[in-house]
């Protein structure tokens, strides 16, 4: 296998950031290829906790190759920012690629991101306040910034011109988080942002589809989950990417028929941040237990994470869209204790069952989860994870097994890699 694309197929944090870390080390590239700073992916390793918004996940192994694809959208500032935090760690030698086509997040988007949010009210997504969706609507209506305009000042200066004229209305303000709004100001912001970036900018289609060609082993590392993409999610309660694995061939210029496999990873239960429907929400003492347990607080805004059971309905409709070929199951300590786990594998709406996951979210919103109840709970010893690490599913405790097996079953995909714990070593091939 040499192409091999990381999803994750629910509501984002399923544990993508651990699941990348944990095989760049077989891997000589890893590349981003939508998003933006929204995503955060965090990477425990010996006790020390490193969340990444932009920096590709395999940063923190010596030598990987590390891309962002023309498919995000970046906030330069933020990206510097990582690089010098990384610095501060002693990592510097970082090779970095940044695509040409890639477009830039502007002071002006984040202005806007806040303030329609602001202005929807109670009506609001719930965004992460990145400048995100304002990013991708410049794109798509063809006025974005991309990073290979830096390389002309007038050219950038004009646009930038245009584009604080542009959102002039929506935004009502001359200054936003201690930036003035004004084309001076922004120009020579990036004017300097772009003097620093300029030897990271690359044609990274050419040289991603080269290194494949050539057998060199590439992960795509995918940010939120297939339930936040712009198409196949919660729309209107998505993001503004495609987050699924078709994501990678418009957001690096890598064809379909290069891509060998697609792990999904699974969080063991179900989260979601932001607002948006979410059938098998809980709002009782077990939710509270899933949050504390499994720390959910967001990692980028640090909100606190909505928690329910696992949903098959939502697997299936992403193992589908987004072509999973394999399943990572993440965050199973955090079910270890509970005597019982429900697992939600149909929808009741309007007094029929189906597992089909609905398309609006008027339907949604009726929809009642159909439970299996199946039996906890999983004996986690440390000395049974040291087992299963060497032994896999052969000495895997009998509940535990179950579970996984049920997943496999219904998803009809094998469950390939299990984590038990935040800790890189807590990861474990089955
Ligand atoms: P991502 O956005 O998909 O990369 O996920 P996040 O990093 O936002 O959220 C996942 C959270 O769960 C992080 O705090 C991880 O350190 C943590 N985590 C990942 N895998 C496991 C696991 O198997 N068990 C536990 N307890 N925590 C995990
Ligand atoms: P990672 O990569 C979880 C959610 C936001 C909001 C919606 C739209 O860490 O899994 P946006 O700022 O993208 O316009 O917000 O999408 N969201 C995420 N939720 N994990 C993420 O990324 C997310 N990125 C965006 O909370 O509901
Ligand atoms: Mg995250």
């Amino acid at each position: 296998m040499t192409a091999t694309v990381v999803i994750g197929i629910q509501w984002g944090d399923e544990g993508k950031g651990k699941i990348i870390d944990y095989l760049a080390e077989k891997n000589d590239m890893v590349v981003r290829f939508q998003g933006g700073n929204n995503a955060g992916h965090t990477i425990n390793v010996d006790g020390e906790v490193h969340k990444f918004h932009l920096i590709p996940s395999g940063v923190l192994h010596p030598g990987k190759e590390l891309f962002l694809g023309n498919g995000l959208v970046l906030d330069l500032t933020v990206l510097k920012g990582e690089l010098d935090r990384l610095a501060d760690l002693g990592i510097n030698q970082i090779s970095l690629n940044i695509s040409d086509r890639a477009n830039i997040i502007m002071p002006y988007h984040r202005a806007a991101d806040s303030i329609q949010e602001i202005t929807l009210g109670s009506g609001n997504i719930g965004t992460t306040g990145r400048g995100i969706g304002p990013a991708y609507t410049d794109k798509i209506s063809r006025h974005g910034i991309r990073m290979c305009d830096l390389r002309d000042h007038g050219n950038l200066r004009e646009k930038i011109e245009k584009g604080l004229h542009r959102w002039k209305d929506v935004i009502k303000t001359d200054e936003f988080q201690g930036i003035r709004l004004r084309t001076d100001e922004i120009f020579n912001m990036f004017r300097d942002l772009g003097e620093f970036f300029l030897p990271f900018i690359s044609n990274t289609s050419r040289l991603i589809n080269k290194s494949i060609d050539s057998g060199k082993k590439v992960l795509f590392e995918g940010a939120q989950g297939v339930l936040l993409d712009v198409d196949f999610g919660t729309y209107p309660f998505v993001t503004s990417s495609h987050t699924l694995s078709g994501g990678v061939t418009i957001g690096t210029g890598v064809g379909p028929t290069k891509i060998d496999k697609v792990i999904g990873v699974i969080k063991a239960y179900t989260t979601r941040v932001g607002k948006g429907p979410f059938p098998t929400e809980l709002k009782d003492r077990t939710r509270d237990t899933l949050q504390q347990k499994g720390c959910e607080i967001g990692a980028t805004t640090g909100r606190t994470r909505r928690c329910g059971w696992l949903d098959l309905v939502i697997l299936k409709h992403s193992v589908m869209v987004g072509g999973a070929t394999a399943g990572a199951l993440t965050k199973i300590d955090v079910l270890a204790d509970f005597d019982e786990i429900k697992v939600c594998t149909g929808y009741m709406i309007d007094g029929k069952e189906t597992d089909e996951f609905p398309p609006s979210i008027s339907i949604l919103d009726r929809a009642k989860p159909v439970y299996t109840t199946l039996p906890g709970p999983f004996d986690l010893d440390k000395e049974t994870l040291d087992m299963i690490k060497t032994g896999g599913r052969d000495v895997m405790p009998k509940n535990l097994l179950n579970y996984i097996e049920f997943i496999e079953n219904e998803l009809k995909i094998p469950i390939e890699i299990l984590s038990f714990g935040p800790e890189r070593s807590n990861t474990s091939e089955i």
